[in-house]
């Protein structure tokens, strides 16, 4: 049966957001969701593509590993391409795998021997020896082609530059994890509190920081650790038998093996050994996100294959997030940006997946009817990875009897405006629209965030300052603020004064996708405002479209063309734009792509004080190439340029695992650009 529209949408959605999480995962170091939700969208997607496999595309996310590599470090081609595993959450699952292997390998009623593995949190790594020596290094990237990361991975002491014995082969990969142990990660957030820097979310982004420097001198400075886990590239002759007799002899030649690996066999050795590490697992010198099994023998291996993106004789099995148990000490409710109430619990600080939590979002009025979650409960609270912690449930046998339910407002804690609750819609609205502070505040907000304009240092308290002594009303006005009005603020010196209006200015200068999200228009979110760019070309021709014409585009549904020809149709909106653009906003990628310049698309920041130019020309010469300066290192960053004294921008963008260039590196890829040559994406 041929896929429906509504399933057709459904997959081209789900790649989207897929891509979008592999390259703020792979590329930026900066995950926005749990790899547990990730993994969820990947499965949603191989699952409607299952059912309905015309919706198969060769480029499906589904079909590949990881995303493109980043720029700057030279390209290493895999001979054996580096995979990803396939994920199991429950017993059942890893029931499943087993099953499936016995099966193919006609093995019915036997036992299939295992290594059972800690699945290390840090980043996949390939180690080219040849004679013995280590000759290159590379990352994952694609899966077929990484980065070359030799100079940096050569600083890890762990890591042999030159194997022990000579009993191994003459040209082989060595894979394995690079990753940053707890007290090194512990050791080093603690020197970047004290001096003042920003500090890494967790090991993992820190390893992956850590080791993609330009300049290997600071991954020499950084606590990374390896364990080797297999193989890539290997003389078939010289291939053991099985995989924990390979994981001795890379012991042997040097190169350290996770001490934790077992031997297990059949599925009932998998499980036992995964609840044993489980309860291991807080003492462990460092993170584990799970356990990989992975079928012994290399001649079951080969037989069992691989399919698109994953081998067929391994699977991870994660661990659930982690959860702790507090209680509610209220619940209060928070006005966004289009007028939603949102109840947030207030909860007795926890910890829980590496920090304190102390709020939790309770999304709608539904779900925490669902829950039932009253004042004064005792929760259980999850929290994976960076994402907003969430209540998973009630503990109901310690609620006190007289616990009330909780109730929406009628009105809105902003405004006072009536609170609308539309039959269907899970969501409460404030009916005040801009004339509700909070809603105003949250649009002003949304306007200057870095996904949006990219305002530097506007931040809550400003834009509370800025409202409350009438300096702004409409978003176009922040661009009339001058240096004096800003000074007349509470804790705002002349210099920071100067550098908002810097940043301001810098602003202006913005894409026509990231303007249309700005401009904060109901269910349109970066990709939506992307799609219109691209289908649209210009903001004049969006704003004369209807919504037929809108539908007409891919993506765009009846609601969602609806608010847009809405709140164009609206002349308050069309004036703030007409102000805005009479202000100076505008988009040069327009130009730019259309003269693709070598630079087009690339956004750098500049940091420090360059020797050899004023920082203008750099500037000027970066924007003549195709590139856009920005005031901010944000995750849509493509470079940070440092010059002497750099700013804290130098320790954001190494949390964010940004590029760095060094003044030398950055005048080496203008002159290349320059020349004529382009600058691989
Ligand atoms: S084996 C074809 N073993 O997990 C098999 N991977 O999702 C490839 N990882 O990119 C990997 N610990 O970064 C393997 N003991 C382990 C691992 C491990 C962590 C990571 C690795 C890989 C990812 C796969």
């Amino acid at each position: 049966m041929p896929a429906p529209d509504s399933a057709r949408r459904r997959a081209t959605d789900l790649r989207e957001q897929i891509r979008f999480h592999d390259r703020q995962y792979h590329q930026l170091d900066a995950p926005q969701i749990t790899d547990a939700e990730y993994d969820q969208l990947v499965r949603q997607l191989r699952d409607l593509e299952a059912e309905f496999p015309d919706l198969v595309t060769a480029d499906s996310p589904s079909r590949r590993v990881g995303a493109a590599p980043l720029r700057t470090f030279a390209p290493v081609q895999h001979e054996v391409p580096m995979l990803s595993l396939d994920n199991a959450f429950t017993a059942d699952e890893v029931t499943a795998f087993d099953r499936r292997v016995r099966e193919r390998l006609e093995l019915e009623s036997t036992e299939v021997g295992y290594v059972a593995e800690p699945k290390l949190d840090g980043l996949a790594v390939s180690l080219l020896y040849e004679g013995g020596r280590l000759v290159r290094a590379a990352t994952r990237g694609d899966g077929r082609t990484g980065e070359d990361i030799t100079a940096n991975v050569l600083t890890i002491r762990e890591i042999p530059a030159r194997l022990r014995g000579s009993a191994f082969p003459g040209r082989f990969e060595v894979r394995g994890e690079v990753f940053m142990p707890r007290e090194g990660f512990r050791q080093l957030n603690e020197r970047a509190r004290a001096a003042g820097e920003k500090t890494f979310v967790n090991p993992r982004n820190a390893a992956a920081g850590s080791l993609r420097q330009l300049d290997s001198r600071i991954t020499a400075a950084r606590p990374l650790a390896f364990f080797a886990y297999g193989l890539g590239l290997f003389p078939g002759d010289a291939l053991p038998a099985e995989h924990d007799e390979l994981l001795t002899a890379l012991q042997a030649w040097g190169l350290p093996v996770c001490p934790e690996v077992e031997k297990v066999s059949g599925l009932a050795g998998c499980l036992a050994y995964f609840a044993q590490l489980s309860a291991k697992r807080p003492t462990l010198p460092y993170e584990i996100d799970g356990v990989v099994y992975k079928v012994s023998r290399y001649r079951y291996q080969t037989l069992l294959g691989y399919v698109a993106r994953a081998p067929r004789w391994a699977i991870a099995h994660k661990f659930p997030a982690e959860e702790a148990t507090t209680r509610v000490e209220a619940i209060e409710v928070q006005v966004g940006r289009t007028g939603a109430l949102t109840p947030v619990a207030r909860l007795s600080p926890v910890f829980v997946g590496g920090v304190t939590v102390t709020n939790a979002t309770l999304h709608n009025l539904d779900e925490v009817r669902r829950k039932d979650i009253r004042v004064g409960d005792m929760v259980v609270v999850r929290r994976a990875g960076d994402v907003i912690p969430e209540v998973v449930r009630v503990l109901p046998e310690q609620r006190a009897p007289e616990a009330p339910e909780f109730v929406m407002p009628g009105s809105c804690p902003a405004c006072g405006s009536v609170v609308e609750t539309i039959p269907g819609e899970a969501v409460s609205r404030c009916s005040g629209g801009l004339y509700c502070p909070a809603q105003h505040k949250e649009a002003i907000k949304h306007f200057a965030s870095r996904r949006a304009m990219d305002i530097d240092g506007l931040g809550d308290r400003l834009i509370d300052q800025l409202l409350d002594r009438k300096l702004v009303g409409t978003v176009a006005d922040l661009y009339h603020l001058t240096a004096e009005d800003l000074e007349s603020l509470d804790r705002m010196g002349r210099k920071s004064a100067q550098n908002l209006i810097a940043a301001l200015e810098t602003s202006k200068a913005s894409t026509l996708a990231r303007f249309l999200y700005a401009l904060g228009i109901r269910e349109v979110g970066e990709v939506t405002a992307q799609i219109l760019a691209r289908e649209f070309g210009t903001l004049e021709a969006i704003m004369a479209a209807d919504r037929v014409r809108l539908m007409a585009t891919r993506d765009i549904g009846p609601t969602v063309a609806a608010h847009i020809e809405t709140f164009f149709a609206q002349s308050s909106n069309r004036d703030v734009i007409a102000h805005l653009r009479a202000a100076g906003v505008h988009w040069p990628d327009e130009t730019a792509v259309a003269g693709a310049g070598p630079l087009s698309g690339q956004r750098f920041v500049l940091t420090g004080t360059l020797e050899s130019m004023p920082r203008a020309e750099a500037k000027r010469r970066i924007e003549t190439l195709g590139g856009q300066v920005v005031g901010s290192v944000s995750s849509a960053t493509s470079y940070l340029v440092v010059g002497a004294d750099p700013g804290s921008k130098h320790s954001k963008a190494e949390s964010l695992g940004i590029p760095i260039l060094l003044e030398p590196a950055f005048i080496a890829l203008l002159s290349r650009a320059e020349a004529g040559g382009t600058i691989p994406e």
